[in-house]
């Protein structure tokens, strides 16, 4: 039996990221959980919800720039920590040992073995939340999270965020095959 509930939405688990921009000349982060990716292919767009009144939101208007940075589960304490205090009473730049790429205004973080410079490309006004759209412009990665170039995942470790659990989840293990294990129905029925 299904139960209906109130129309909320539970489109979780999402990676827990970490995004760096430059406010007043001082690199500052913030804790995203809602993260989207709008196309996989050039010019790679990702959008990142943020809430109007974060301090992070006032250097990715001004700098039209940003990283995204995917923490490891080791990273844990400082990825909450991150997302607890804000930029504009804590100064967040020193929690984390950072490099630059071509964008000068995007702080990359060295401890996250997966970092993504993005310019910005838009910015979809809500009356509650800047929803940034964002060009990917440089992306790393740690040579141990590599098989390759392909990032593996296993690897990674990232973050789970649920917000029914209110938890960071880890990554369980590969299930099946993308685009095939499909197959043996799509035969069956279809030939
Ligand atoms: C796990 C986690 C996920 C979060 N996800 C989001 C999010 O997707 N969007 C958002 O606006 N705030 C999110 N937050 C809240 C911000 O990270 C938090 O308010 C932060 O302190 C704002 O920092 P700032 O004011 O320095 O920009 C999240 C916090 C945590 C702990």
């Amino acid at each position: 039996m299904k139960k209906k509930l109130e129309p909320i939405n539970l489109l979780y688990p999402t990676p827990t990221v970490l995004v760096g921009t430059v406010v007043d000349d001082t690199a500052n982060f913030i804790t995203i959980a809602h993260v989207g990716i709008v196309n996989n292919a050039r010019p790679f767009l990702i959008s990142l919800s943020m809430g109007k009144i974060h301090h992070t939101n006032t250097g990715i208007k001004e700098n039209k720039a940003f990283s995204v940075n995917i923490p490891s589960e080791s990273l844990v304490a400082e990825t909450d920590y991150v997302g607890l205090v804000t930029g504009k009473k804590v100064d967040k730049s020193k929690l984390f040992e950072l490099f630059y790429g071509k964008l000068k205004n995007a702080p990359l973080i060295t401890s996250c073995p997966v970092n993504m410079a993005c310019r910005l490309h838009d910015t979809y006004d809500t009356p509650t939340h800047d929803l940034f759209i964002g060009e990917i412009v440089e992306t790393y990665a740690d040579e141990s999270v590599l098989d390759g170039n392909a990032v593996n995942i296993a690897r990674v470790k990232p973050l789970l965020f649920d917000m029914s659990s209110k938890k960071y989840w880890s990554l369980g293990p590969a299930l099946a095959d993308c685009w095939r294990v499909g197959m043996t129905i799509k035969k069956k029925n279809w030939g």
